[in-house]
């Protein structure tokens, strides 16, 4: 009987001690569901940086195509903003070539009647065509030409020219300015 207490006991123990290294075994098994939130981080981390890859990706893409479409815009707009430069610049030679012989009229018109008026006190001595003798002394001036009567205004402004009467010619000329014998000179010069 005593033996078979014994060996009861010994049972008894021994399935205690096994509980508790079972539970023992439990307890160090418990940091398990810690490796397994340890192990999911890099899950949660990989799937940002999904989004964010797929986030880039989209961008650039986008990127791409804006860049893609300012380009078909440049190639097609680059020929019509070309053919208005060019329009442009077809319209302003025309307009200088129509516009510049008449305002070359429009000055001789307005020079011609300046020395018109200018002259007619040379014509007083020199005849209305510049047909005459001045006072019966000067050459007739009516053939000469716009440079030949222009030498001798200026000679006869700055003393530099006339003959025994110059006196007379340079009292006509001191006033004029150098633009006004021109003027007259060219006048002079078409008399017919
Ligand atoms: C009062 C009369 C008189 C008037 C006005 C007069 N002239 Fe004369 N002109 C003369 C005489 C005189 C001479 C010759 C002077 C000399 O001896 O060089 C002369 C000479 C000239 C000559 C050079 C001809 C030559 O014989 O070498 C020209 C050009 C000329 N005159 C233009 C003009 C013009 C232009 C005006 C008007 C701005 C003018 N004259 C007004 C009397 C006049």
């Amino acid at each position: 009987m005593i033996h078979k207490n014994i060996l009861l006991s010994i049972a008894t123990i021994s399935i205690l001690y096994t509980g508790c290294t079972e539970n023992e075994t439990k307890e160090t098994q418990t940091p398990q569901p810690k490796e397994v939130v340890a192990q999911q981080e890099p899950t949660e981390t990989s799937t940002v940086d999904k989004v964010a890859n797929s986030v880039i990706t989209h961008v650039e893409s986008t990127a791409k195509k804006t860049e893609e479409l300012a380009k078909d815009l440049q190639k097609s707009t680059a020929p019509v903003v070309k053919n208005i430069a060019n329009k442009v610049k077809e319209v302003q030679k025309n307009v200088t070539e129509a516009s510049d012989p008449i305002i070359k009229k429009v000055q001789q018109v307005v020079q011609n009647t300046d020395a018109n008026k200018l002259y007619k006190k040379c014509a007083s001595c020199h005849g209305l065509n510049g047909e005459k003798k001045a006072l019966n002394k000067s050459a007739i001036i009516k053939n000469w030409n716009a440079q030949q009567i222009e030498e001798a205004l200026l000679g006869y402004k700055n003393g530099s020219y006339g003959g025994a009467m110059k006196g007379v010619m340079k009292a006509q000329v001191t006033k004029l300015t150098d633009n006004e014998i021109n003027a007259l000179s060219n006048h002079i010069a078409d008399f017919k």
